[in-house]
């Protein structure tokens, strides 16, 4: 039954972000991971309907193999395991068409959503899924009005939260949280990413940028996404 995997994606989810909370400031970033742990908690009793959909050819899951055969740390043990099985259930897409924005990093990037408006079950106020990012990587600076978190479940990456400010090394079990509308960037270096990922909130509303993010007078510009 895939449901019940993707539910163990949920809830091993939620364990892992409720055994991470007493770390996160400020006390909004706290309150944004305890709304999402309610948010996967609830998400059985909601009962999401199954929508299958073609899977189009995702470039980034040739990583797949590399992601899936490492050895987790003692406690993402349960949730990379969860992640795993659920592999092979999420929706697979490059999620961005191809433009100008997207181009240098979209043949690296892999989008799996398991709940969502377009998951493997549907969803309409939470997303949940997976994440890979090939090495060597840009994912650009760019915002949401959606919340979202990431889990960091394998690789050695480098984040950037808040525009203009600098990079931040992250490893398996980092947890990053991005506030509505805040600028967020992530750069791999030698190893693909995989990750678990969330959003709650306005998640129908597009993902944007600026030509350069510091600068608030910059017209807001929109990444293609891509259809179905
Ligand atoms: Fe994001």
């Amino acid at each position: 039954m895939y449901n019940s995997k993707l539910y163990g994606l949920a809830s091993e989810t939620a364990i892992f972000l409720r055994s991470q909370m007493s770390g996160m400031t400020p006390d909004t970033r706290k309150q944004l991971a305890l709304n999402f742990v309610a948010d996967l908690e609830n998400i059985s009793g909601t009962n999401p309907e199954e929508q299958w959909r073609p899977e189009s050819d995702v470039r980034g899951l040739r990583f797949s193999p590399q992601v899936l055969g490492i050895q987790p740390i003692p406690k993402l043990r349960n949730l990379y395991e969860a992640a795993r099985t659920a592999f092979g259930l999420v929706r697979w897409t490059e999620f961005y068409e191809d433009d100008d924005w997207s181009r240098s990093f979209l043949a690296n990037f892999a989008n799996g959503e398991g709940f969502g408006p377009d998951g493997r079950l549907h969803h309409s106020s939470t997303i949940l899924g997976l994440f890979v990012l090939g090495p060597n990587s840009l994912y650009p600076p760019h915002a949401h009005p959606g919340e979202e978190f990431y889990i960091v479940l394998s690789g050695h990456s480098e984040w950037q939260i808040g525009a203009g400010e600098s990079y931040k090394e992250t490893y398996p079990g980092s947890v990053m949280i991005h506030r509505s509308n805040e600028c967020h960037s992530i750069r791999t270096i030698k190893e693909p990413l995989f990750a678990v990922f969330g959003w709650r909130g306005n998640i129908r509303a597009p993902s944007w940028y600026r030509k350069d993010m510091t600068d608030e007078s910059e017209e807001k510009l929109y990444p293609k996404i891509r259809k179905g």
